[in-house]
């Protein structure tokens, strides 16, 4: 599959421009990434300030930002793919106008109507706490991948998982460092961010996949997390299980990879490594998974990772009660019992690429071959631009990631995808 994947990338993507071949390394306290997150605004003012009716009397002195950790300072808040309504009201568009948003990686298809009748008979009890240990996720989970519960931890996303991490594991006082690729997924650099600890971002390789031998060249005395997304976003490539192993049979055992499989169920290589075998074999990996994507649970917020139990264990500790509701709770369990709306979601996504990437060549543009449900493609002029296009004829997609004309789209079902490819066409030609 990769080697098929290689000659693919050679015939369109000849010279893909490989990211910055030298590996950099961010202080949070000295110097911030000034791509940290590149497709994100970069605005701490706290935005109520600037609504009309939390105006602060005109007496009131400015909130003085010293009272403000320096690291919560320094972030750039994660600037999520625009809500329909906002673009709707931006570009002044009548309310019932068709908007598709391709941007934030979402299964169009929708979760499991089985998730759909648990909500339902869930709404009842929402007047009570959830369970606040998750018991019965925990164990549909644990019979799902044959593991206990105490190998799992719940949260509310996979986001707040990646907290837990920076809160639970880095410490700036100890010198503690994170190892991340670039481009990945933007969420990483928060967690090192937040804990004041550097990071370094190491290149992905020529054909846009997590280079692990110069991963492991920066690994010292002083990292603790070795972030790789599998499959990376924003590029949908996978690592081998061979390369993965190797990194991991040649790593010290102070580091603790994080293995970010939230798109895992999309995957369609038979080389990609399984996560969960490096936890069996009691290696110091956390892999991560979420109902967001191919679940289609993405309001609900939930995701979890899967670790040897002191590291669950003490992961728990930095979480705050009742972190994931009870619906959220509801519908993953029902969705557990579902596996044909999976398969239904893998079809859908796999026909999509496949409607894409033919047209994609059609156009003589560049992309990258992804096991996920979103395609990086070359555009071959500004992305920015391009969006900007797209977004006024109702489509929304994602830029940034320090690639100036590379756009992210998710894969949708076939009339949205018709519906980019011919917006597409329409501003490439016309900026021809
Ligand atoms: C690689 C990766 N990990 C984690 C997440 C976050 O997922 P969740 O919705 O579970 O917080 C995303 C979402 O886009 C992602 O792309």
């Amino acid at each position: 599959m990769i080697h098929y994947k290689a000659a693919y990338l050679k015939e369109f993507m000849p010279d893909a421009a490989p990211p910055a071949p030298t590996t950099r390394v961010f202080d949070t306290v000295s110097a911030v990434a000034p791509e940290a997150s590149a497709h994100e605004a970069h605005s701490v003012a706290p935005t109520a300030a600037t609504s009309a009716s939390a105006a602060p009397s005109p007496d009131a002195a400015p909130l003085d930002p010293a009272i403000i950790r320096p690291s919560v300072l320094r972030l750039r808040p994660y600037v999520p793919g625009k809500p329909i309504e906002e673009v709707k009201r931006e570009l002044g568009l009548p309310p019932d106008f068709p908007i598709e948003k391709l941007a934030s990686n979402e299964n169009v298809l929708g979760p499991s109507p089985r998730a759909v009748e648990a909500m339902q008979s869930a709404l009842q009890d929402v007047w009570l706490y959830p369970d606040d240990d998750c018991f019965a996720l925990k164990n549909a989970l644990a019979a799902h991948w044959s593991v206990s519960s105490e190998h799992l931890l719940i949260g509310n996303g996979s986001d707040e998982i990646l907290h837990f991490l920076g809160l639970a594991l880095l410490d700036r006082e100890r010198g503690d460092e994170a190892i991340i690729g670039d481009p990945s997924f933007v969420q990483y650099k928060s967690a090192a961010m937040l804990a004041d600890c550097p990071f370094h971002l190491v290149p992905l390789t020529p054909d846009m996949r997590h280079d692990l031998p110069a991963m492991r060249e920066r690994v010292n005395e002083r990292t603790r997390l070795l972030f790789i997304a599998n499959p990376n976003n924003p590029t949908g490539t996978v690592v081998t299980r061979r390369e993965f192993e190797a990194l991991l049979r040649d790593l010290p055992p102070h580091v603790v990879v994080v293995l970010d499989q939230a798109y895992y169920e999309y995957v369609e290589s038979d080389e990609s490594p399984e996560g969960l075998n490096s936890v069996r074999d009691g290696h110091n990996v956390i892999v991560l998974h979420t109902f967001s994507k191919a679940y289609a649970l993405a309001g609900l917020r939930v995701g979890y990772c899967i670790a040897r139990p002191e590291l669950t264990s003490y992961l728990s500790q930095v979480r705050g009660p009742f972190n994931v509701n009870t619906l959220a709770q509801a519908a993953a369990i029902a969705s557990l019992s579902d596996p044909a709306q999976i398969e239904r979601a893998r079809a859908m996504n796999a026909a999509g690429k496949r409607q894409l990437e033919a047209a994609l060549a059609a156009m003589q543009l560049r992309w990258v071959p992804s096991e996920a449900n979103f395609l990086l493609v070359d555009c071959g002029r500004e992305a920015r631009f391009v969006a900007a296009q797209l977004m006024k004829r109702g489509v929304i997609v994602r830029v940034g990631f320090g690639l100036e004309t590379w756009l992210r789209v998710t894969v949708g079902t076939q009339a949205m995808n018709e519906r980019f490819i011919t917006s597409l066409r329409e501003i490439l030609q016309a900026a021809a």
